[in-house]
């Protein structure tokens, strides 16, 4: 795999559009998913991105965003950043709210879904957090729901490792666990893997960008959740250690997102 850098043009839009990824998901998710669908819960939605592109395929069913209430001004912003904006969220239900703690009866949803995301419940509710949010997901999926989940992954080339080094350094503890660690949590709730896929994103920003990037998380990271004790490390301090493998090499964005289907085990 090849990674091209982003223009600055490309990189402004880079979480917004992440080359499609969020509407392959959904079409994926839909494909493979068999039973009825009536209610789909995108946890933590953030801003909404990703369950809007649910939006489009089922444009008639309760479409549910979960998010902290420091997530709906940026929800808000997105619904109505535009007429196509308004006209794609107009269905779309926010419920603040924190992961671990679902005010949602048991099986009440037919698909649960969500991009990116886990890394950030590890950040503000450590593993034993992303524990739980995983298991409130499962309680309220119903037998024959579909649980997605996603995660990110890095490859061996020089601009993915200092990714991967990069966000385990800078003290969020904003990481994915890897894929065997979901696996096993969701084997212990009693849930099936059913199928996987990874879909690609093989772009890189400049140390420009990067920097940009980083120094944006370490300043705003912890004031944003600062109920949750989050810390980083300087962002100086960051440049000092990986500047200049990043001027050489640049650093890979999200590169790899896994995506898992999870089913309820049969009961008999
Ligand atoms: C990477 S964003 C989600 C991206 C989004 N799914 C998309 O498609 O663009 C992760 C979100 O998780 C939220 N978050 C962090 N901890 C949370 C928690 N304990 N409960 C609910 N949401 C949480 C953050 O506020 C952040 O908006």
């Amino acid at each position: 795999m090849k990674f091209e850098y982003f223009t600055d043009e490309e990189y402004q839009e880079a979480f917004d559009q992440f080359g499609g990824i969020r509407s392959e998901i959904a079409d994926f998710v839909s494909k493979k998913h068999t039973g009825h669908v009536r209610t789909i819960l995108d946890i933590p939605a953030g801003h909404g991105y990703h369950i809007a592109e649910f939006s489009k395929i089922y444009p008639k069913r309760r479409l549910v965003a979960v998010g902290l209430p420091s997530d709906l001004p940026s929800f808000r912003g997105l619904r109505n950043a535009n007429e196509s904006y308004q006209q794609l969220f107009r269905n779309l239900e926010y419920l603040s709210c924190d992961a671990t703690e679902l005010p949602l009866e048991n099986c009440t949803c037919d698909l649960v879904v969500n991009f990116l995301g886990l890394e950030d419940i590890r950040m503000t509710k450590g593993e034993r957090g992303v524990i739980t949010a995983l298991s409130e997901m499962v309680r309220i999926l119903g037998r024959e729901g579909t649980l997605q989940i996603s995660l990110v992954e890095y490859g061996d080339l020089p601009e993915e490792k200092i990714a991967d080094e990069v966000w385990k350094s800078i003290g969020l503890n904003a990481v994915f666990f890897p894929r065997d660690w979901f696996v096993e949590v969701m084997q212990e709730q009693n849930m099936v893997l059913q199928i996987e896929e990874v879909f690609f994103y093989p772009r890189k920003m400049t140390s420009r960008q990067a920097a940009e990037e980083l120094e944006f998380a370490c300043e705003n990271a912890p004031r944003t959740f600062s109920v949750f004790g989050v810390s980083a490390i300087g962002f100086e301090e960051l440049w000092d250690k990986f500047g200049e493998r990043i001027d050489n090499h640049g650093m890979a964005y999200w590169s790899r997102i896994r995506v898992l289907l999870f089913k309820h085990e049969d009961d008999d």
